[in-house]
């Protein structure tokens, strides 16, 4: 996480990167704006939505957002194969022409590191807990522009004061708004109440 911060030092108004983690895939499955990269259908849901913008606040159309995160219990699709389908909560999309994006999920929950491996006895030797705040990971590229890997956060979710691997930046934790009215719900396909969250991501120029 230094090192992550040493080389992505932040200029202007462009979001705060934070660390790849180890779950990514470089196979996510590509959906269409819109679409749930929650396939099971467990856990409350929710919409995110945001633009892609550049540092001068311009959209950027056709901006690509490669999105995962774990599922109400913790854990990703590849800790579970067998238990979760392959390709459950991710997702790869294309901006639109606003350069807006948006998609249906569930809400993450906090999660464990692994502590079977030297990582484990690091954290007992520290006095530290495994845990990582709930968040859903983002790598958004855009041509001309300088790729952003980060989270967001879930405001509110247990250890967002903690996480054990120090990846938490203030400008990341987002409100996930409890949504009741079956009007506003119905636009974004639900029926039933659910969580809305709004995040726009603004990148470096390359050069
Ligand atoms: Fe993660």
């Amino acid at each position: 996480m230094l090192v992550e911060t040493i080389n992505n030092r932040t200029a202007n108004a462009a979001t705060e990167s934070t660390v790849l983690g180890p779950f990514h895939m470089v196979t996510s499955p590509r959906r269409a704006l819109g679409d749930s990269i929650d396939l099971v259908g467990t856990g409350p849901r929710c919409v995110l939505e945001g633009r892609v913008l550049s540092a001068a606040g311009t959209p950027l159309p056709g901006a690509e957002l490669d999105v995962w995160q774990a599922n109400d219990q913790g854990f990703y699709d590849v800790q579970q194969p067998g238990v979760q389908p392959a390709g459950n909560g991710r997702g790869l999309f294309t901006a639109g022409q606003d350069g807006g994006y948006w998609f249906r999920t569930i809400v993450p929950t906090y999660y464990p590191i692994p502590t079977d491996g030297p990582v484990g006895t690091l954290l007992q030797s520290t006095k530290r807990h495994p845990y990582r705040p709930a968040h859903i990971h983002f790598i958004v590229t855009a041509p001309g522009h300088r790729t952003l890997t980060t989270h967001i956060f879930v405001a509110g979710s247990p250890y967002i004061e903690s996480d054990a691997v120090f990846a938490v930046k203030k400008s990341l934790i987002t409100e996930f708004t409890p949504v009741g009215d079956p009007a506003t719900a119905a636009r974004y396909g639900l029926t039933g109440p659910f969580q809305l969250a709004n995040f726009d991501i603004v990148l470096q120029p390359e050069n």
